[in-house]
C-alpha cells in the first residue's frame, strides 16, 4: 500500500454490516461528534446498506423522540450543509433504548434489540459498542455486556470502543486494560484518540515516509529540537466537573500529544499493518526518558488561566467556570521538556506544550534544524544565522511550510528570512470533517491501525506519571496567566534558558 493510499484506500468501500451500540447516545460527544461522523459517513455512501445504530440512554423516551431531536441538533454540528432526505434515510436506521448502564436488566433488553435489529438490517451478528459515557461505567459496561453474552464472537464480530480518558495514572489505566482483557481480547478493544482521526495527523506518516528529501535529515545531526504546541481558545466550557479531575496534562499529554511524539519519533514501520504501525509508535514513546522529581521541577511548567480578553472578548477566569472549584489547583496549561533515549533522537530535545484559553487555536508541530556555520558571513552585515524550521499545521488552518533564509537583492549581503508554504485547502480542496468518521468506519472494517494498544497506552501514562506525583505533592500558585496570553511566564522561560523559543501561530 503506498502511503498517501492509507487515507484514500477505503473511499468508496463502505463499513461492514454491523449494529453501533452507543452508550451515553444523549451526551455532548454522541451529539457533537459521532452523529454528525455518521452523517458523514453516510454522505459519502461509506455506511452498508446492513448498517444499524442502537443508541442507549438512561433519559425515558421512544425512537421517534430521540429521531426528531438528531433532526434538530444534526445541522449544528455536521460538517457542510445538511441534506434533508439524507437525514431522513440515516434516521431510519436509529433505533433507542433507554435504560440504566448499572442494570442487568438493560443489557438482557440490549440482547433482545440486537437480535431484532439483525432481523431487520440483516446487520448479521457483528456489533460494535461505543462507550461514550463517564469512565466509571467503562468496565462495568464491558463485563455485563459479556455476562449478556454480547461479547463473544462466533461467526460475527463484537468490538468496543473505549473513550479517553483510558484511566487517571498509570495503576489505573493497568487496572482498566487488566479488567477489559477479562471479558475481551485486545483485537476487540478499539482505545480511542481522535487526534489519530484528523487528515493531517495521518498525514505525518506520508510526509516522513514518501518523500526522500526529509527523512536522511530525520535525526539528531540535523534537527536541534522539536516542539508541539495544541493551544485552545476555548476554556473548561460545561465540562468542569470532568476537568476539575482531569487537568490539561492528563486531558491532553499521555494521549494527544505523546501521539503526536510517536508520529514524529517513530522508526518506519514494516508495513502500513496495524500493528507493524503501532509497533514502531509503541517503541517510540517506550523511549523517553521518564522524568526525576528534579526534572520535573525544572522542566514543566503548569498553570492556570485568570480572567482575560481572548478574541477581544472580556472572559472569566478558571475559577469563576461552573461546576469548578473556586480555590481549585487543576491545571489548565502544561508544558514540558522530553528526551528520547535512542540513537535517532539522544539529545534533541522535544518541547511539548498546551493550553486553554490561549492567545489562537493552534495545533503546531515545529522541527528545527540545527544552525549552518555563520563563518562565511562574518565580515558581512548579516548579524546571525536563522535556523531552518519545518512547521506541519494540524489545525486549524492544514499545510506545512519550510522556513529559511534568502539574500536580499541588493549590492551587500543581506538575508531575510521567508517561508515556504503548502496549505492542503488550497491543493486538494476543503475536507471538513469531525475527525471521528475515519475511525469510525477502521472499526466497522477491523483496522485497529489508528487506535491505541494497551502497551502505548500504558507508556503513555509511565511517562506523565513523575509529573502528576510531584504536581500532587506541590500545591501550584494559581492562577498565574490571563486568558488571551501564550500561558504562564515561566512556558517561555523554559526554552529561553535553552537558547530557544516557542513559535507561536499566527505569528
Ligand atoms: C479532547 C479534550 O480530547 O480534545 C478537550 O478532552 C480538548 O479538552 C479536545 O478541547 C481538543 O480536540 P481538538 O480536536 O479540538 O483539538
Amino acid at each position: 500500500m503506498s502511503p498517501d493510499s492509507i487515507n484514500l484506500t477505503r473511499i468508496g468501500k463502505p463499513g461492514k454490516p454491523c449494529v453501533m451500540v452507543i452508550f451515553g447516545v444523549a451526551g455532548d460527544l454522541a451529539q457533537r461528534k459521532l452523529l454528525p461522523a455518521l452523517y458523514y459517513l453516510a454522505h459519502h455512501r461509506l455506511l452498508a446498506p446492513e448498517f444499524a445504530v442502537l443508541g442507549v440512554g438512561h433519559q425515558e423516551m421512544d425512537a421517534e423522540t430521540f429521531r426528531e431531536h438528531i433532526r434538530e441538533e444534526l445541522p449544528k454540528f455536521a460538517p457542510g450543509q445538511v441534506d434533508p432526505d439524507l437525514v431522513n434515510e440515516l434516521l431510519g436506521r436509529i433505533h433507542y433504548l433507554s435504560g440504566e448502564f448499572g442494570d442487568p436488566g438493560t443489557f438482557e433488553r440490549l440482547r433482545v434489540r440486537l437480535a431484532e435489529l439483525d432481523q431487520t438490517h440483516h446487520t448479521k451478528g457483528n456489533y460494535f459498542y461505543y462507550l461514550a459515557t463517564s469512565p466509571s461505567f467503562f468496565a462495568p459496561i464491558v463485563e455485563r455486556l459479556h455476562t449478556a453474552g454480547l461479547t463473544q464472537q462466533e461467526g460475527s464480530w463484537r468490538r468496543v470502543i473505549v473513550e479517553k480518558p483510558f484511566g487517571s495514572d498509570l495503576k489505573s489505566a493497568r487496572a482498566l486494560n487488566r479488567k477489559l482483557l477479562d471479558y475481551l481480547e485486545e483485537s476487540q478493544i478499539y482505545r480511542i484518540d481522535h487526534y489519530l482521526g484528523k487528515e493531517t495527523v495521518q498525514n505525518i506518516l506520508a510526509f516522513r515516509f514518501a518523500n526522500g528529501i526529509f527523512e536522511p535529515l530525520w535525526n539528531r545531526q540535523y534537527i536541534d529540537h522539536v516542539q508541539i504546541s495544541v493551544a485552545e481558545t476555548v476554556g473548561v466550557e460545561q465540562r468542569g466537573n470532568y476537568y476539575e479531575h482531569s487537568g490539561a496534562l492528563r486531558d491532553m499529554v499521555p494521549n494527544h500529544l505523546l501521539q503526536l511524539v510517536s508520529l514524529i519519533a517513530m522508526e518506519p514501520p514494516i508495513s502500513f499493518q496495524a500493528d507493524a504501525v503501532r509497533d514502531e509508535q509503541a517503541k517510540a514513546v517506550r523511549a523517553i526518558l521518564p522524568l526525576t522529581e528534579e526534572q520535573v521541577l525544572r522542566d514543566t511548567v503548569r498553570g492556570q488561566y485568570g480572567e482575560g480578553l481572548v478574541g477581544g472578548q472580556r472572559v472569566s477566569g478558571y475559577r469563576q467556570e461552573p461546576r469548578v472549584d473556586p480555590e481549585s489547583t487543576t491545571e489548565t496549561f502544561a508544558a514540558m521538556k522530553l528526551h528520547l533515549d535512542n540513537w535517532r533522537w539522544a539529545d534533541v530535545p522535544f518541547y511539548l506544550r498546551t493550553g486553554k484559553r490561549l492567545q489562537a487555536r493552534n495545533t503546531h508541530i515545529v522541527i528545527q534544524f540545527r544552525r549552518a556555520p555563520f563563518v562565511l558571513f562574518r565580515d558581512t552585515p548579516v548579524e546571525d544565522l536563522s535556523p531552518n524550521q519545518l512547521v506541519l499545521h494540524i489545525q486549524p488552518e492544514e499545510g506545512m511550510s519550510l522556513r529559511f533564509a534568502a539574500k536580499r537583492p541588493g549590492p551587500v549581503m543581506r538575508l531575510g528570512t521567508v517561508d515556504m508554504d503548502f496549505e492542503y485547502g488550497a491543493t486538494f480542496g476543503q475536507v471538513s470533517s469531525t475527525g471521528y468518521e475515519r475511525l469510525l468506519l477502521d472499526c466497522m472494517i477491523g483496522d485497529a491501525t489508528l487506535f491505541q494498544r494497551s502497551d502505548m497506552v500504558e507508556a503513555g501514562w509511565g511517562v506523565v506519571q513523575t509529573i502528576l506525583d510531584v504536581w500532587k505533592a506541590l500545591p501550584p500558585k494559581f492562577p498565574n496567566y490571563e486568558a488571551g496570553s501564550w500561558g504562564p511566564r515561566e512556558s517561555g522561560a523554559m526554552l529561553e534558558r535553552d537558547g530557544r523559543s516557542w513559535r507561536d501561530f499566527p505569528c
